[in-house]
């Protein structure tokens, strides 16, 4: 049962960034894009590339490291069905970032 953890607020996420924070063992990237905040995991399943300081254009993050794609509202990517990145749902209470850790 995934319980809501404050994993961040929103002055730590202003509209266009990113954070990422590890918590029990588990890193996650976290995403403010137009308003919207989002989480994923954090590490990419390529090589382990540092999700939270890819490039984000519209709502596709590039990986750092060798370019792969993801959604960062879906977790999927262009490059097929078998990868998808977990996306963990978030709730803002007040100046809360909230994220459903598992
Ligand atoms: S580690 Fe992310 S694309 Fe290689």
């Amino acid at each position: 049962m995934p319980r809501f953890v404050k994993l961040a607020t929103l002055e730590e996420l202003p509209v266009g960034s990113a954070k990422e924070v590890e918590f029990e063992g588990r890193v996650y990237a976290i995403y403010n894009v137009e308003g919207v905040i989002s989480a994923i995991d954090g590490i990419c399943p390529h090589q382990g590339g540092p999700l939270a300081e890819g490039t984000v254009e519209g709502t596709t993050v590039t990986c750092p490291w060798h370019g792969w794609q993801f959604e960062i509202r879906t977790g999927k990517t262009p490059l097929g069905s078998k990868i998808k990145q977990a996306v963990y749902e978030v709730k803002v209470e007040g100046h809360d970032v909230l994220v459903a850790v598992p």
